[in-house]
């Protein structure tokens, strides 16, 4: 059934767990998601990036939606639109139907530009007052997403502020945490505490403070009610580099964020984990892997049929790992 972020989450809340947030883009990502759950028992977070709306269209992200839903009715699952650049296109997300829609206003129209908290405060408040006449959640974001490491925002794949950052623009401000989310309504804040997006955060393997938990705990202290979103979560699965780099790929020495911080993160109020990446290596290690060892297969469904085995043991591990199963 379609349900709500607010209502996911606050069950979250209430039991102590995080909910893994997937992209989506194509049929693969979406069965591997649901068959994980399935297999788990575990509520579901699927998210449509404008580079999602843009590769498969929006009518087709829908009702692949839509289709996981029918497939799977007893599955709860939350139908988010990730990372909306302005109120129109949240606005058009929840005219298709989404359940949640995500305003960064953190970022200007561009997806790329730092804007100040007065322009984040009109966008987001503008969406709150759109969204919960339709009974749709919203997600705001605060602090520029950067890693602690490289003060880099990993802006790769297009989402992220461009350029080298600031460690405090890095970090969100509890006070003006508390400020954004009384000024706005949000249901839920995505913070700044350490991640970036993409497969580059760490050029070193993490040591335990890869994360500033300390931020994170200082946050939740100042706004307990507001469920807080953690983007660039993905864990950048050593295994699946090996892979890929194996099988002709090339792809540099690099980490993500250890699953252990994510869950010392769960502990102080993080309830939804943004993870795309970890998906996109494990897909295009399964298919350079099957390739190479089937040289004579043409049949796309062989390569493709991998690549939901591959992602569907990561979602199952996180589904376990962030206290997800079973709370379905
Ligand atoms: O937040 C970023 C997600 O990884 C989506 O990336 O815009 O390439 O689909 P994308
Ligand atoms: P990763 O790039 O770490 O998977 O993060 C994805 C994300 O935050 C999507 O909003
Ligand atoms: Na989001
Ligand atoms: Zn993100």
């Amino acid at each position: 059934a379609l349900i709500s972020m607010r209502q996911l989450l606050d069950h979250a809340a209430e039991h102590g767990y995080g909910v893994p947030a997937f992209n989506v883009n194509n049929l693969e990502q979406t069965r591997a998601i649901m068959e994980a759950a399935d297999a788990t028992n575990s509520p579901v977070i699927m998210q449509a990036s404008a580079g999602a709306r843009k590769y498969a269209g929006a009518p087709f992200l829908r009702h692949l939606i839509a289709a996981a839903i029918e497939e799977f009715p007893h599955i709860p699952v939350v139908m988010h639109q990730d990372h909306g650049v302005s109120p129109g296109v949240c606005q058009r997300s929840i005219q298709l139907g989404f359940s949640s829609v995500m305003m960064d206003g953190s970022l200007g129209e561009d997806g790329k530009t730092p804007m100040d908290y007065d322009y984040n405060v009109a966008v987001t408040r503008t969406v709150v007052e759109m969204a919960h006449a339709c009974g749709v959640s919203v997600e705001g974001e605060l602090g520029c997403l950067g890693s602690l490491e490289t003060g880099q925002a990993g802006e790769e794949d297009g989402v992220g502020a461009e350029g080298t950052l600031s460690h405090e623009q890095m970090l969100t401000d509890p006070e003006e945490a508390a400020m954004f989310v009384r000024a706005t309504g949000v249901d839920a804040l995505a913070i700044a505490c350490g991640t970036s997006h993409g497969a580059y955060k760490f050029s070193r393997p993490p040591t335990g403070d890869t994360l500033a938990i300390d931020r994170i705990k200082q946050i939740h202290a100042r706004i307990p009610d507001t469920h807080l979103v953690m983007h660039g979560s993905s864990s950048v699965p050593q295994e699946w580099l090996a892979i890929i780099n194996e099988f002709g790929g090339q792809i540099p020495e690099t980490y993500g964020v250890p699953v252990e911080q994510i869950q010392e993160g769960i502990r102080h109020g993080v309830r939804k984990i943004n993870i795309d990446t970890d998906l996109r290596l494990a897909s295009t290690g399964a298919v350079r892997r099957f390739l190479a060892q089937n040289p004579a297969e043409f049949d796309p469904r062989k390569f493709l049929a991998v690549t939901v085995t591959a992602m569907k043991e990561i979602c199952v591990a996180r589904y376990e790992a962030f206290g997800a199963a079973g709370q379905a």
